[in-house]
């Protein structure tokens, strides 16, 4: 067993989740949502979400799928609970106005940089992190000392690439659909810089494969830390 996950003051326990292809693609070409995950699947991340305090994605998402990032209760046969906190990455503010996750049914932030000059409605509320790129570490830590304890992380391929290389979380789980996408504009489950070598790989432990529905789900931690949680989700 490895070490205890490195959770506390600086940074929320974070859970990062999604649904792949078996070529590893998270969408359809040119990025078009793709409705990956069976039932089962559905399931397990609105119970994922339903215990989290704050979700989060990236922008290239909002803009792609309009998700309301809102617990599906009825999934989980579950009366209504409070919605978790709503976080964008949004450095420049090209979140767009009709977007679902500024209608005001949960609570959101926007995380800009200072090259964002949007102004969002009053209800939104924007963190400033970052010159010209999010600065994730900093955000996590300033969600921490907001009160979000647990935070999942549902993509899309960017934010993954930065969470996942950074080692900025404490679980990843990826339900494999038994289908393949293909081609060369799908977006992969991690874009960003180029690895050019062994030195380069970003390194993860299993924790364990199941069979999920018709799809396979895995389980990972960061390399060394595979020890248990401090709380359980
Ligand atoms: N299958 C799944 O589970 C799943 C889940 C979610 C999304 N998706 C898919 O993922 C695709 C979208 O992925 P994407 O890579 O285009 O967008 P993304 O990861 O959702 O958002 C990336 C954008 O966030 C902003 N950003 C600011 N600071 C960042 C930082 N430190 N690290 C990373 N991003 C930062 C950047 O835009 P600015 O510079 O403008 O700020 C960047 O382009 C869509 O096709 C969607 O369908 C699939």
């Amino acid at each position: 067993m490895g070490s205890p996950v490195p959770s506390g003051p600086r940074r929320p326990l974070v859970w990062v989740n999604c649904a792949a292809s078996l070529d590893g693609r998270l969408a359809f070409a040119g990025g078009k949502r793709a409705a990956l995950s069976g039932p089962e699947d559905l399931a397990r991340v609105q119970r994922l979400r339903a215990r989290a305090d704050a979700i989060l994605v990236g922008v290239g998402t909002v803009v792609k799928d309009d998700p309301s990032l809102r617990v599906h209760w009825e999934l989980l046969g579950e009366p209504k609970g409070p919605n978790p906190t709503r976080v964008i990455v949004d450095a420049s503010g090209r979140t767009p106005t009709n977007a679902k996750v500024l209608d005001g049914s949960a609570p959101t932030i926007v995380a800009t940089s200072e090259r964002s000059t949007r102004t969002f409605p009053r209800h939104v509320r924007t963190i400033v992190c970052g010159t010209t790129r999010v600065d994730l570490p900093r955000l996590f830590a300033t969600l921490r000392s907001g009160g979000v304890g647990r935070l999942m992380v549902e993509g899309g391929a960017e934010v993954l690439s930065s969470v996942l290389r950074d080692r900025l979380f404490d679980r990843f789980t990826i339900y494999y659909a038994p289908v393949v996408v293909g081609g060369s504009t799908a977006p992969p489950v991690v874009s960003g810089p180029e690895t050019h070598g062994p030195e380069d790989l970003t390194i993860f432990e299993l924790l364990s494969v199941e069979r999920l529905g018709t799809g396979s789900l895995a389980t990972y931690a960061p390399e060394g830390r595979r020890g248990p949680l401090p709380e359980p989700w």
